[in-house]
């Protein structure tokens, strides 16, 4: 492959998950069986899951917004309450905390890490500041040790949004081990998938039992076994709960992607490489950078185009790719250019300068283990003829 590579025939997706054999197997065994809501494979995919982050408990749910919803409300955090969040994620961070009827306080990134900036959230706390919920955005863990601090000294709950890291790992610790709670998302584009799924960890007793009735409706204690052969139980309802649970369909589709997480993990490792290869001297390319001592838990291959070098923006750039047969993406347009966020809570751009510049210039490229080296190539090769036509 050179320069000026023909267009490939068929689109690149930008995201694809990677089910076989297993995951068909394992979906139709519980379509056979005579139970498929929250049953038996929703209790293996929680201990198997609580088993490989280390944590005494994980809460299957039906995704991981749900888990940042129940964290807060666990927390009694509504009306009058504060919570810290990042600019650059997805929405539901900050959905979720409006959905308590507590703010969001969206505070600025960092400018090498694009993760949430520590000494930004420090500025923002008040007296009604409950909770800081740390997004390791795409599988880089945020300074939790910073973040731990600030939340130690003024008696802040941490959520950690780890929709991205499922794999990652901060100073020897795993991630899903350190916050009161954290929040994993098995969305159809995530390093595992169920389709649509979440899954909360804590080593809280008190807490997991809290959520889990939360979780459904506010019944009593495995509600779920009522119909079994155990002989009818009746529920009793503790709390307006939420419809929140995960399906055994589901969590057949998590017990298999489990078993393959490292392997898929390996072979997104091995991408980056060829990425880095192709990429790293293209003087209108940067990268984020990455902190020490994490293991990175690789979700997204993002760069950041130096706009200042180039005669075009992001967008015109996405749109020649896609023009390409490339599928690309961005992460995340900042919550504060978004207009419910922008109206709601008069924010203004100036005010978050570092995610402000990165909306201009982020660019997601495609990133998946099924995707082949030659696709790789061509990427990066579309990539570079697009810059090398409109670099300044
Ligand atoms: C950073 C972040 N947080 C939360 C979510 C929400 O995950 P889910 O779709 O499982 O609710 C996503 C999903 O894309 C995400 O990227």
């Amino acid at each position: 492959m050179t320069y000026n590579t023909p267009k490939r025939v068929d689109f690149l997706p930008f995201n694809q998950y990677s089910f076989d054999e297993h995951e068909k197997s394992a979906v139709l065994e519980v379509l056979e069986s005579s139970w498929i809501t929250t049953g038996p494979k929703t209790k293996q995919f929680e201990r198997e899951f609580a088993e490989y982050i280390g944590c005494k408990h994980a809460i299957a749910l039906n995704s991981c917004t749900a888990g940042l919803h129940l964290s807060l409300l666990a927390n009694n955090i509504g009306i009058g309450d504060e919570v810290i969040v990042p600019d650059i994620t997805f929405t539901s961070t900050a959905n979720v905390v409006v959905h308590t009827g507590a703010t969001p306080i969206i505070v600025d990134v960092d400018p090498e890490t694009l993760n949430i900036d520590p000494q930004k959230i420090e500025e923002h706390i008040t007296k009604n500041t409950k909770a800081i919920i740390p997004v390791h955005l795409a599988g880089q863990p945020c300074d939790m040790d910073s973040i731990n601090k600030i939340a130690d000294k003024y008696n802040l709950v941490v959520i950690e949004d780890a929709a991205h890291a499922t794999e990652s790992f901060y100073k020897g610790k795993k991630v899903g081990n350190m916050s009161q709670l954290t929040a994993f998302s098995f969305y159809a584009t995530k390093n595992i998938t169920t389709a649509e799924g979440g899954m909360l960890t804590t080593n809280d007793d008190q807490l997991a039992e809290k959520i889990r009735i939360l979780s459904l409706h506010g019944l009593s204690k495995d509600a779920w076994k009522r119909y079994s052969n155990e002989g009818y139980k009746h529920y009793d309802v503790v709390c307006a709960g939420y419809k929140y649970n995960m399906t055994d369909i589901q969590s057949a589709l998590g017990i298999e992607q489990l078993k393959k997480i490292d392997k898929f993990a390996d072979k997104r490792k091995e991408h980056k490489k060829t990425y880095d290869q192709l990429l790293s001297n293209v003087p209108e390319i940067t990268f984020i950078k990455e902190i020490d001592d994490i293991v990175h838990a690789r979700h997204l291959y993002m760069v950041m185009l130096d706009m200042t070098k180039l005669k075009v923006t992001r967008d015109q750039i996405m749109d020649m790719m896609i023009q390409q047969n490339i599928g690309v993406s961005v992460h995340f347009m900042p919550l504060h250019l978004h207009t419910y966020y922008k109206e709601r809570f008069n924010l203004l751009p100036e005010n978050f300068p570092v995610a402000t510049k990165a909306s201009k210039s982020l660019l997601s490229l495609p990133f998946y283990p099924n995707l082949k080296e030659e696709d790789i190539i061509y990427v990066c090769y579309k990539l570079r003829d697009i810059i090398e036509e409109f670099k300044i």
